[in-house]
């Protein structure tokens, strides 16, 4: 679909490869619907958004949260009268060996980088289902594809998101619903500092360049879709 005037919702909007996305989809003239919990940080992006003529409006709310997800979804419906883009991007990382995680920490990452998606796939699908048209994104990661050391848990959410993209794509297939899967490798971004993982950051993707190859594949003609993207650094 041409991105100019469609209307796509972004999670995990207030930092990192989100903000790139809102930013590039916001530049190619979509009205952006920015989420994630902080508010500040969101009213930021969407000043520096109207600065630059854009379009948007901010929902902060917590993605583990199925009834503030439903709510902000019906919000944006009434204010938009309809949803053509979901970016599922909101994400936490964890790293180290599978039992030095507590139960909490497994539910936060379960919760957040698998469920958070779900519900707003659900949330977002019925609307995208009345007028068959739609583009839904997951952010994923090459830790979804290929299992990485020390990283049990994560790599378990991320292979789990995998597992629903590649069904819910076929069941979408008869429908003018397109879903896309990436799967990028290390971005520099607050994901592991929000952690309190240290790394150097060398040679890490840039999330505004990611930014731009995911709005790419969602600008692109009714009759070619991109499956999933696998974005490394050269
Ligand atoms: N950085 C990498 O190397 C890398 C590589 C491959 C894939 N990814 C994936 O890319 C996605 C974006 O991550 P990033 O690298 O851009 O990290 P980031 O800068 O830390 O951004 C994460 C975003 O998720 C939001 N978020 C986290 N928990 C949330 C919650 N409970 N409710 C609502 N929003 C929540 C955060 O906003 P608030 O804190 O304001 O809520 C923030 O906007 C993630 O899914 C990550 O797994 C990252």
């Amino acid at each position: 679909m041409k991105i100019k005037n469609k209307v796509a919702i972004i999670t995990g909007a207030s930092s990192g490869l989100g903000k790139s996305l809102a930013l590039e989809l916001a530049g190619r003239g979509a009205g952006v619907c920015l989420l994630a919990r902080s508010e500040p940080k969101l009213k930021k992006i969407k000043k520096e958004i109207e600065n630059s003529g854009g379009k948007s409006i901010i929902c902060p709310l917590d993605i583990r949260n199925s009834e503030e997800v439903k709510v902000a979804i019906k919000t944006i419906h009434n204010f938009f009268s309809k949803i053509d883009i979901l970016i599922n991007c909101a994400g936490v990382y964890t790293q180290g060996s599978f039992t030095d995680h507590s139960t909490d920490q497994i539910n936060h990452l379960i919760d957040t980088n698998l469920k958070g998606t779900l519900f707003f796939t659900h949330a977002v699908l019925p609307y995208m289902q009345k007028l068959n048209f739609g583009h839904i994104v997951n952010i994923i990661s090459t830790a979804g594809k290929l299992p990485k050391r020390n990283q049990t848990l994560y790599s378990t959410t991320k292979f789990a998101l995998h597992g629903f993209h590649q069904n819910l794509q076929r069941e979408l297939k008869p429908t003018r619903i397109k879903t896309t899967a990436i799967y990028p490798s290390k971005m520099n971004t607050a994901l592991y500092k929000n952690a309190k993982v240290k790394k150097k950051m060398k040679n890490y993707l840039d999330p505004e360049d990611v930014a731009r190859l995911i709005a790419d594949c969602i600008d692109q003609p009714q009759n070619l879709i991109v499956d999933d993207l696998t974005i490394k650094r050269n």
